[in-house]
């Protein structure tokens, strides 16, 4: 029989664990924790011997204290070791948390960017939150925001439904990248009542004009129903694995298809989806069994 001591020595044990826990998810993955995966895929299409690295950075979600211009400048430059072949970013540069000290101006997150260098270049997607705390992209309904042309300053390609025919010494590919999917937020003053994609998949691939093998770039997972074999790879952030991973389940995740598209390589139909984990945070600071993490691909 649990003694009133004893249940008093449970209860304080579990805060203990809890606050710990908290503290950790808090303090510790999000701010100080950096990974890489490393996931090996020969998909259909990609022809074998075709070697390429690809390393992948996604959602850093710019901000004091929990992605600092600092910060940001010790993952490219940790990135930029990891031996890629090309680099690749995957959108969400913006932070639209409000439990933040300040942003970091875009201007400074770009120029922390413009150090990642590799042989085939560095070339980058938008996300939703570059597009969301854009109050002018939202008016004008497309175009291009501040994320757009401060990567373009810096020396970075941009993709907004465009494809291009990439030379490598093994063979060439087509990089595909998507404009966002939820670009335009609803809004009563922009008479919008739900948000609407500014992605062009079909547009996108009708740029490709030969057989090369395709790799496509989408912020969110969930074009990936659609998106037809053809391509060999699909390359998104946006979830952040959940912010929150236990045992391989997220149990929130910012995608119609829940889990299913949370985090990883996914293969489905044959057709493949690699999802990062993402780097920074959205709406809460908190990260627990999804630590930041640099994502690298190797093909062929
Ligand atoms: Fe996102």
């Amino acid at each position: 029989m649990l003694t009133r001591r004893g249940m008093l020595k449970t209860f304080g044990g579990l805060i203990a664990v809890g606050l710990a826990s908290s503290a950790y998810a808090v303090g510790i993955e999000p701010l100080l924790r950096l990974r890489t995966t490393t996931y090996r895929v020969v998909p259909p299409g990609w022809p074998e011997g075709q070697k390429l690295r690809i390393v992948a950075l996604a959602d850093i979600h710019a901000c004091e204290p929990w992605m600092t211009a600092r910060r940001i400048g010790d993952i490219c430059r940790y990135a930029n070791d990891l031996g890629g072949d090309i680099i690749v970013l995957l959108g969400d540069y913006i932070s639209s948390m409000r439990a933040v000290w300040s942003q970091v101006l875009p201007e400074i997150w770009a120029a922390e960017l413009s150090v990642l260098h590799a042989p085939l270049g560095v070339h980058a997607i938008l996300g939703n939150h570059d597009w969301w705390d854009d109050l002018d992209a939202q008016a004008a309904g497309g175009g291009e925001t501040v994320s757009h042309r401060v990567l373009r300053e810096a020396g970075i390609a941009v993709y907004s439904n465009r494809a291009a025919r990439i030379e490598a010494t093994t063979g060439a590919f087509w990089l595909a990248g998507l404009e966002d999917q939820l670009a335009l937020r609803p809004g009563r003053r922009w008479n919008r009542f739900g948000y609407v994609g500014l992605d062009d998949l079909p547009g996108t691939l009708a740029q490709v004009t030969d057989e090369a093998p395709i790799l496509l770039m989408a912020h969110e997972p969930d074009i990936f129903p659609q998106v037809p074999s053809r391509v060999s790879l699909t390359l998104s952030g946006h979830t952040h694995g959940g912010q929150v991973r236990l045992f391989g389940y997220s149990p929130m995740v910012p995608s119609a298809y829940g889990n299913r598209f949370a985090y990883g390589h996914v293969i489905e139909e044959g057709r493949h989806l690699c999802v990062s984990g993402g780097l920074g945070c959205s709406i809460a600071p908190v990260r627990f069994g999804s630590p930041p993490e640099v994502m690298v691909v190797d093909l062929g």
